[in-house]
């Protein structure tokens, strides 16, 4: 598994004003997709071309443009969502697909209500959007869904994560082609499995029902 960790003055600015709890929701949503855009850059640095001969107003000159299968979008619902835009706009023929998962405060295990992806997923590169890797364990699954419908090449791209989180991702996903890109690594979860310093609940945060 290969971890990128966004480095850039633009993306902690923006994440700085995504934690502050005085930060209301219209605001949130924003920054989230121009977030997204920032992080979709780093992530899709591996995505699939072929190339293509066009002609220009001067001359003929091989180009490339993005391989079929086309890529593959999972958000995650719901706090998944509100990157959705701020990635389609960068790849704005890729596929989208869902996946719906939500995380038992208590116990913390993740269950998955709502699923609409193709069914064979072999040779797709795929997406998965999630701003909160915490425990790891709603991404985990995620991942290992679209793994054994085929997909080969995976990457999730998150806001912010916990070193837990990743380690437990580094276990379960182990030999597969695997690739997290994040905004921050934050410091570590705290007894509720919440993110420190982290933003607090991104769905409630993103659509206001805290
Ligand atoms: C949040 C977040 C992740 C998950 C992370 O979703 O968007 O999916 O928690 O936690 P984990 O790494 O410990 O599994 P949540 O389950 O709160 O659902 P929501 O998006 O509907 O708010
Ligand atoms: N889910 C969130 O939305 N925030 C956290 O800090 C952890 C899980």
């Amino acid at each position: 598994m290969r971890v990128h960790v966004a480095d850039h003055p633009l993306i902690t600015h923006k994440l700085t004003v995504l934690r502050d709890v005085k930060t209301p929701s219209p605001v949130f949503r924003a920054l989230v997709e121009e977030l997204m855009t920032l992080l979709a850059y780093e992530g899709t640095r591996g995505v699939r071309v072929e190339p293509i001969e066009i002609q220009t107003p001067v001359s003929p000159t091989t180009g490339v443009r993005i391989a079929e299968p086309r890529p593959l979008i999972v958000p995650i619902l719901r706090a998944g969502l509100g990157m959705l835009e701020g990635m389609t706009k960068l790849v704005p023929t890729a596929e989208v697909g869902f996946l719906g998962m939500a995380r038992n405060e208590e116990t913390l295990e993740p269950t998955t209500y709502a699923e609409r992806l193709p069914d064979d997923l072999s040779g797709r590169q795929c997406f998965v959007l999630d701003p909160m890797l915490a425990t790891g364990g709603s991404l985990a699954a995620a991942i290992e869904f679209l793994l054994k419908r085929g997909a080969t090449d995976v990457t999730a791209i998150c806001i912010l994560a916990a070193p837990e989180g990743l380690a437990f991702l580094e276990r379960e996903l182990e030999g597969h082609d695997v690739t997290i890109v994040l905004g921050a690594l934050d410091e570590r979860l705290n007894e509720h499995g919440y993110i420190v310093p982290g933003l607090g609940d991104a769905g409630d945060r993103l659509y206001g029902t805290v």
